[in-house]
């Protein structure tokens, strides 16, 4: 897999399977203008008789037979010009891809110098969403290859050549394969995805990149690691348990900063002995996407060559009920030395993260990452679209929400106060994994993981809504299942910390 390519030339200068024209009413945008005019006024009569209208997701196909150097044009939406954000400019994309799905081949994008957004911006957002909205999760459907819907194969930006706009579509496109390969992962079956396969698509991740490097952790030196709580939540399935390290240690990094990237992946979660219910159990596939967003996230940080170095420990186990499975009421020994009370053996991501976060640390992760996918509550509480975080350094917390505002991943503060300590406490341990009180579960957890994060920055990323989807946004992802949450979080906020340099 590698990412779509990128072409920038001039309109006219190479021929293309459709060109794509983003609007905004009034047609004022140069792009809009030319192919209005070639085309005899047609577009300005669509938005006459109230079939063009420019709205967000918006994306009209027409057939033409002369006159442009492609024999179709994708008319698509950004909505409103005081609207106008880079979310509209990917939903774009994403209209134009999914129009184009029976066609795929090559695509021209024009942009509009008439808005505010930046071109470099535009491109970038338009390239990303083309890529994330031309992802299809039915990789297990048996449909012969001409009626798999078709994604865009090579990208055109109809503008002269500048550094800036080549920069910004090229990182748009690898992003946004990086994060379609984390979805890819999210939405693998969990009889075909658990801590040993994951760990071989790490290996192989690694691979691919000069100065990224692997290790796979099993059994035995989880056990020579005295990692208690990953082994205890590993124990209950015949797969066994993984810590999957991944560390890219580029040249000429900046020395004071080693990015720790924690991400829970538990490749199927029944609950344990604290079975889950039926309803929905087949989305705990989903599990892993935290982990999934560390894998490829640290996979972009590589593939972009950032000086900076980091470590993803990806902490994988299924959770199952079994003979050998932990319990309720187990008292366990985390690799840090303390001890904890099992209430539910369905709060298992916190257990595995507690191992993952030392050995971080342990391995000089200076500023910790984790992403989860932690508690149902945060989804009740967040919905879909944002995840909540939790840190304990404003400085670090202020550049995490600063780099997912901008790339697209969103998420929210949450409160990390002293005195919900006691949310954890037991009678019979260090502390507790749960609760049966119904209070304040994502701050629990958060309080726990606390407990492992060490010395120095961290900050606990719960994407329970956003890194699975049950249904479609309706936005540029366009489709349920893996999201790829992260990926581009990630990205972003290396490049933040490679900027202070
Ligand atoms: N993986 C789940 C959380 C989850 C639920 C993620 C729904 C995405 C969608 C997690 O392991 C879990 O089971 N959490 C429990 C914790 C509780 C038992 C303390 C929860 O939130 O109900
Ligand atoms: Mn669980
Ligand atoms: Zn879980």
């Amino acid at each position: 897999m590698s990412p779509v390519p990128i072409e920038i030339v001039l309109p006219g200068q190479t021929r293309v399977d459709a060109l794509a024209v983003p609007i905004s009413l009034p047609l004022t945008g140069e792009g809009a203008r030319i192919v209005d005019e070639k085309l005899g006024g047609r577009l300005g009569r669509l938005v006459e008789s109230g079939e063009l209208r420019g709205d967000r997701n918006e994306a009209l196909l027409l057939h033409v037979d002369a006159g442009l150097d492609a024999p179709r044009v994708v008319v698509v939406g950004l909505g409103k010009r005081d609207e106008l954000d880079l979310d509209a400019f990917r939903s774009a994309g994403a209209a134009a891809a999914h129009a184009l799905q029976r066609v795929g081949g090559t695509l021209a994008w024009l942009l509009d110098d008439s808005l505010d957004v930046p071109l470099p911006e535009q491109a970038g957002a338009l390239v990303e969403g083309t890529i994330l909205g031309g992802y299809s999760p039915g990789a297990w459907k048996t449909q012969d290859g001409e009626k798999r819907p078709k994604a865009v194969e090579r990208i055109v930006i109809g503008h002269f050549d500048t550094q800036e706009l080549r920069e910004a579509a090229e990182r748009a496109a690898l992003l946004a394969e990086r994060t379609n390969r984390a979805r890819d992962l999210a939405n693998m079956p969990p009889n075909e995805l658990n801590p040993h396969t994951l760990g071989e698509r790490a290996k192989e991740l690694a691979q691919e990149h000069e100065h990224l490097t692997c290790d796979v952790l099993a059994t035995r030196e989880l056990d020579e690691l005295e990692m208690g709580a990953l082994s205890a939540v590993g124990r209950g399935s015949r797969n066994e348990p993984r810590l999957i390290v991944l560390r890219y240690d580029p040249p000429g990094a900046r020395g004071d900063v080693v990015l720790g990237l924690v991400g829970k992946s538990i490749t199927f979660d029944t609950g344990g002995i604290s079975l889950k219910s039926a309803t929905s159990m087949e989305d705990m596939k989903g599990d892993m996407a935290g982990g999934a967003g560390c894998l490829h996230g640290i996979g972009a940080v590589a593939a972009l060559g950032l000086p900076v170095r980091a470590i993803a420990v990806l902490a994988a186990a299924e959770n199952m009920p079994g003979g050998d499975a932990f319990r309720p009421g187990d008292i366990l020994r985390a690799a840090n030395g303390k001890t904890i009370e099992i209430i539910n053996t369905d709060a298992e991501g916190r257990l595995v993260l507690a191992d993952a976060l030392w050995y971080a640390r342990r391995e000089g992760a200076t500023h910790i990452l984790d992403l989860a996918t932690l508690t149902g509550a945060m989804e009740l509480a967040l919905g879909d679209l944002y995840a909540g975080y939790f840190a304990n350094d404003d400085e670090w917390s202020e550049r995490i929400r600063r780099a997912g505002d901008r790339s697209g991943d969103l998420l929210w503060p949450f409160p990390l106060h002293r005195r919900y300590r006691r949310y954890v406490d037991s009678a019979f341990a260090d502390m507790k994994n749960g609760s049966t009180l119904r209070q304040g579960s994502p701050v629990l957890a958060a309080k726990f993981l606390e407990e492992f994060s060490g010395d120095g920055p961290w900050a606990h990323v719960d994407m329970a809504g956003p890194g699975f989807l049950e249904r479609s946004r309706g936005d540029y992802l366009r489709v349920p299942g893996g999201t790829g949450y992260g990926v581009r979080l990630i990205a972003q906020l290396t490049e933040l910390l490679a900027s202070e340099l």
